[in-house]
């Protein structure tokens, strides 16, 4: 589905107009081309007292090819980028006047030793003085410890205050430029999550607090086909954001099951012979043909899947909407979403891991919803089947971490599909522009954040909740 205003504004005519009456100018988020680098450019380095990921944020900054600036408050960052043999110089803040190209593209704070709320002036410092550096689509990453696992309530609470700072810069960075916190474990491995959230795959992540545990981790031999030999099963994916999730995972080196409905077999066909077209090396995706909510679909699901010798990603994408307040809901309407948004997956996931099916070391991502955090009036069906799936992410992290799989959840804002185009006007309008990036997300902002979960080197990462909303206000 086209933002026509957003294609208005950024036209030549359309910018002038814009410019004249003084109407909002959406970015253009600059998303991943194969075509074009991933990465690039320079970041500006920021630190609290006794930054602890200096060697693992060079490494990946030197493995990327990004070079890097110290700000006043990083004073120990030159010697470790040298001791790399990294590029990097000290930060100068941009000059009011001076032209685009001399931004930088990141702004990275390492707050890990803030310990004290006293220590959270070093924020101030740095951000004060960088804020007006990044350029349009930059991102802020901010690196921090998980609260609870400091080692007083002092730390605990200066950690923990870094959230509103993040989601602070967020609102207030504007041009497409996103801000998340890392809550990284000491010892956690930092690769795969640093990329995601440096690079445009992550343009409609933004606000989010994403925590990392220190579990042994896979790399991925080539980054740009980190799912290479892994097979994917991805339920609804005949079109939307299904779709997009398959050909992503694909266009990552796995290869793909689709499934969907019998009566979108077409749809689910085309679907996966452009997947196969984009990627003919590829060649082993597969279609599917259940109704999750059936009774006999766990069985039939997981024999076909032992078949093909099992399954190292479940990406529980296929869910609908049956609106209307509660008092005019039929019985049908509820039993129905939450069977198949909820108690369905609960099933599939039951029989894949009784038997095997899905291998250690996998990964099981739900598709949640803002409205399942926030909920929405007419939707007390799906949001709650929606606040369901993150209650599974929640329940099961510890229960399948024996197993080294992980379980997390994307909450998808407002994404531009079928089903968000039958939304009346008004309420379209606001859905799309009440968020940081003022406007709505694509299917393919919800299928990279997926596959970026998928990831071998996200091991560290279950358990987790990510809202790819553009930081929508809604439950915020
Ligand atoms: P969509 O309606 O375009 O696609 C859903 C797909 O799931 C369809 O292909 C459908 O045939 C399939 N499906 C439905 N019931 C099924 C069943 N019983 N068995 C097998 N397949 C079934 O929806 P869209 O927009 O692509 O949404 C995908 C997911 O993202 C859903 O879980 C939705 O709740 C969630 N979501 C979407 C948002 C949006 O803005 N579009 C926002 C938040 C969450």
């Amino acid at each position: 589905m086209k933002d026509r205003y957003l294609d208005f504004v950024n036209s030549s005519f359309g910018a002038g107009v814009a410019r004249s009456i003084g109407l909002p100018r959406p970015e253009v988020l600059r998303r991943h081309r194969a075509d074009q680098p991933e990465f690039g450019g320079m970041a500006a380095i920021g630190a609290g007292p006794s930054p602890a990921l200096f060697d693992a944020l060079v490494d990946v900054l030197h493995a990327i090819g990004m070079t890097s600036v110290a700000h006043e408050s990083a004073h120990g960052w030159l010697p470790v980028a040298n001791r790399h043999g990294a590029m990097s110089g000290r930060f100068e803040p941009h000059a009011r006047d001076s032209v685009a190209s001399d931004r930088v593209q990141a702004l990275l704070f390492d707050a890990t030793g803030i310990a004290d709320s006293s220590d959270l002036a070093s924020l101030y410092g740095f951000f004060h003085d960088a804020l007006r550096s990044v350029a349009r689509s930059g991102r802020i990453i901010v690196l921090g410890r998980p609260p609870e696992a400091c080692a007083n309530p002092r730390a605990w609470t200066a950690q923990r205050a870094l959230e509103g700072m993040t989601r602070s810069l967020g609102k207030e960075a504007r041009g497409g430029i996103s801000s998340n916190l890392l809550q990284v474990a000491e010892g956690a491995d930092i690769e795969a999550t640093l990329r995601f959230f440096l690079s445009p795959r992550s343009a409609y992540v933004s606000g989010q607090v994403v925590r990392i545990a220190a579990v042994p981790v896979e790399k991925p031999a080539d980054w740009t086909k980190p799912l290479a030999a892994k097979r994917a099963l991805v339920t609804g994916a005949a079109r939307g954001i299904g779709a997009a999730i398959a050909a992503v995972l694909a266009a990552q080196g796995a290869h793909v099951i689709g499934l969907d409905v019998a009566q979108a077999r077409d749809a689910l066909d085309q679907t996966m012979l452009a997947i196969e077209d984009a990627s003919p090396s590829g060649g082993a995706h597969a279609a599917l043909l259940a109704d999750i909510a059936a009774p006999e679909a766990p069985a039939e699901i997981a024999s076909a899947l032992l078949a093909m010798g099992g399954i190292d990603i479940v990406v529980h994408n296929a869910g609908i909407t049956r609106d209307k307040t509660i008092a005019k809901m039929a019985q049908d309407a509820w039993d129905s979403v939450i069977d198949i948004n909820l108690s369905a997956q609960e099933r599939i996931d039951d029989a894949l891991l009784a038997q095997n099916v899905l291998h250690e070391g996998g990964r099981i991502i739900g598709v949640s919803s803002i409205s399942g955090i926030a909920g929405n009036l007419g939707q007390t069906n799906y949001a709650t089947s929606k606040a369901g799936v993150i209650g599974r992410v929640e329940s099961m992290a510890s229960v399948l971490r024996a197993r080294g799989i992980t379980i997390n959840a994307v909450a998808p804002g407002f994404i531009e599909t079928q089903m968000t185009a039958r939304i009346p006007l008004a309420i379209r309008e606001a859905g799309r522009r009440m968020n940081s990036m003022s406007q709505g997300g694509q299917p393919v902002d919800v299928a990279e954040t997926i596959a970026w979960l998928a990831n071998p080197a996200s091991a560290g990462i279950s358990g987790n909740v990510v809202r790819v909303c553009g930081q929508s206000l809604i439950g915020a």
